[in-house]
């Protein structure tokens, strides 16, 4: 019951339906996603559902002793719902409305497509609620994906407008907050504000934020109805999403507050393709992904979990969509399965069962290939089903137990975004390399919100975070732990104003006292020296430090670089990848974990007494000290997965 898999029963003669479920029962599946896409199918024309195929689909799934996971199938409306409703589509920047003939053409504001999706659901809800084999929901597919949260339609501007108002109370106060005088862009009413697109220059950096603050909750709203739904048909039943890796244009965490899984999609090899990675990095990590990248998304996603998180779609060989799109090393498919679990993953279902000959995604391997056969990543997988036995349900199952924090901000993306002040200052670039210094010192990492409590971690690590909540420097204090925050951190007050007493603002300066008192951003191929120790890039806050605070480090020019007072520590730029592992690794001795740089390629995860080691690299790996394998052995072959435990 850990692994799982895609099955599209509708691109399929039904002749071939049992023997797919037969065959996915042998391989070690117990789980099978069906139904996101097959709203034409389960509707063909208004009203006039069509169970049958699915009820005998689901059956045939069932008799193999196979559990499903039902999925909403709004992310893809029928051309029926489109004609008869064409403000369903969203309006891109550029003013014009999307078209038919791909997937997820639908606003989030249009009332019209709410009330469409309140329909299926619902439908959908009552059939499967209570199935027995129905075991486990999805709502949607993959909110985000090819940017489709912001949309510039006019039941946007109206619904927008309703949530200023609902914000700032009366147009003064948003007119203040704003800081509309600028430029003459004050507003007599709400109803006179537009949307921020479209303006001869740059539209007002307030007046953007909150617009993406909004779309974003426009999604929260659009999945608790759904969720909302599947709850009151289908009780005891889990509800998941599944979300993208980088998809941030909503709050993952406010959409996973409705859930009670959340999942993710994992493409490693299409992730590092399409992702800021330099050319060099691109070609070292070209068939096995880049060793952190995974396990970041695995961090985020456990974090918002209620029950431990999944794997929605795993990659399980060439995918189509990215610029350049290699196949996986042999043993790959099978490490990032481990890796899932090594995070603490409760299933991996891989995308999907076959590779179809047809439509979009024809180029996009399966477990199968398209005349149905068994192709490498389904092998790797009946390994992978084989091997689970090995590892006890009982440690499998415990807890990971990490002592360090990230905190992950969706709104500091969008905010950097909108105001980078430097071309390449690309927040989710900057919090995944902090990451991956943290975990090249085989450091555990839980990744939180801003908003999380803090009190169990030692080391607390804070990539750039404009906007601080308000009891942000009292919970840091509070937690008694080795603190490392980034540059920019504290820089903005909620309106996306400059703090009155300059930043990191007044609360985070009672922790550590200083004033950011001028900042620059840096070209790519401009550094500064940081006292012989490394070179910082991208940005460089200018502070004056104050009584009491050491300054560590100092660039060329003698502005300081890294200031600490106590266990606070501020870096004023972004460091090379060796110098950001001294500091973290420093902070971690301090707190009195034990971390030491790992060989590069070479990743450890913990969990209970379980120890997981994956080899990245294109060598043998010899495990020091371990203790009795499970998995694997001392030697770690080139892609291979070993799991020891110790007493
Ligand atoms: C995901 C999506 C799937 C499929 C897959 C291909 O983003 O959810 O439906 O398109 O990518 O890699």
């Amino acid at each position: 019951m850990r692994l799982g898999v895609c099955y599209y029963p509708e691109h399929w003669p039904e002749s071939m339906w049992k023997d797919d479920a037969a065959r996915m029962k042998a391989l070690g599946i117990g789980r099978v996603r069906i139904a996101e896409f097959a709203w034409s199918r389960i509707e063909p024309s208004p009203g006039a559902y069509q169970w049958d195929w699915l009820d005998r689909a689901i059956d045939t799934l069932a008799g193999a002793g196979l559990k499903v996971v039902m999925c909403t199938p709004t992310a893809t409306p029928p051309k029926w719902l489109i004609d008869r409703h064409p403000d369903i589509l969203p309006v891109g920047a550029d003013g014009r409305p999307r078209a038919f003939g791909s997937r997820r053409h639908y606003d989030f504001s249009s009332p019209s497509y709410f009330e469409a999706s309140q329909k299926i659901c619902t439908a959908v809800a009552a059939r499967y609620g209570r199935h027995p084999a129905v075991a486990f929901w999805q709502t949607d597919n993959e909110f985000g994906c090819h940017n489709t949260v912001v949309s510039y339609s006019p039941a946007a501007l109206q619904r927008f407008r309703a949530w200023l108002k609902q914000r700032y109370g009366s147009i003064d106060a948003l007119n203040t907050a704003w800081g509309t005088v600028f430029w003459s862009m004050e507003y007599r009413d709400f109803d006179e504000i537009d949307l921020p697109v479209a303006t001869v220059t740059e539209a007002h950096p307030s007046h953007r934020l909150d617009y993406r603050r909004f779309a974003s909750d426009e999604v929260v709203r659009y999945n608790r109805m759904q969720a909302g739904i599947i709850r009151a048909h289908s009780p005891e039943r889990p509800v998941a999403h599944n979300f993208m890796q980088l998809f941030t244009e909503f709050d993952h965490y406010k959409v996973a507050a409705d859930l009670d899984i959340a999942t993710w999609d994992s493409y490693p090899l299409g992730a590092l393709e399409e992702q800021w990675f330099g050319p060099s990095i691109k070609a070292k990590w070209l068939r096995t992904g880049h060793p952190d990248f995974a396990s970041f998304n695995h961090d985020v996603y456990r974090g918002m979990s209620k029950l431990p998180f999944w794997v929605m779609e795993q990659q399980p060989g060439p995918v189509n969509w990215a610029h350049w799109n290699p196949a996986p090393l042999p043993g790959m498919v099978k490490l990032w399965s481990w890796e899932a679990f090594a995070h603490g993953a409760g299933c991996v279902s891989y995308f999907r069962w076959r590779q179809a000959p047809f439509a979009q995604e024809q180029m996009h391997a399966g477990l199968n290939t398209p005349d149905n056969r068994l192709d490498l990543g389904g092998k790797e997988a009946s390994q992978v089903a084989k091997e689970i036995d090995l590892v006890t349900m009982e440690d499998g199952d415990l807890p990971v137990a990490a002592k360090v924090a990230l905190v992950w901000d969706y709104e500091a993306k969008w905010l950097f975004e909108i105001h980078p002040q430097g071309a390449d200052f690309y927040y989710p670039r900057f919090a995944f390399e902090y990451y991956s210094a943290l975990r090249s010192l085989g450091l555990d990492v839980d990744v939180i919100p801003a908003s999380a409590s803090m009190e169990k971690y030692k080391l607390i690590v804070v990539p750039p975070l404009p906007i601080v909540p308000d009891d942000f420097a009292a919970r840091l204090a509070a937690s008694e732990a080795q603190v490392v925050l980034g540059p920019r951190t504290g820089s903005k007050t909620g309106n996306l104003t400059i703090p009155a007493a300059l930043p990191p603002g007044i609360d985070i300066a009672q922790l550590i006292p200083m004033r950011v008192w001028r900042v620059e951003s840096m070209r790519p191929n401009v550094t500064e020296n940081v006292d012989q120790r490394g070179e910082a890039r991208h940005w460089r806050d200018l502070v004056e430090a104050e009584e009491g605070v050491q300054v560590e480090a100092r660039f060329a020019d003698g502005h300081p670089a890294i200031l600490r007072r106590g266990s606070i520590r501020y870096l004023a730029s972004l460091f090379d990848d060796a110098l950001t592992q001294a500091i973290f690794q420093d902070a971690a001795n301090a707190a009195g974990l034990d971390a030491q740089p790992l060989p590069d390629g070479i990743r450890i995860s913990r969990r209970g007494p379980l120890t997981y080691v994956f080899n990245y690299t294109s060598s043998v790996y010899k495990v020091p000290n371990a203790g009795s394998f499970i998995v694997g052995q001392e030697d770690v072959e080139p892609q291979g997965v070993a799991i020891y435990k110790t007493a």
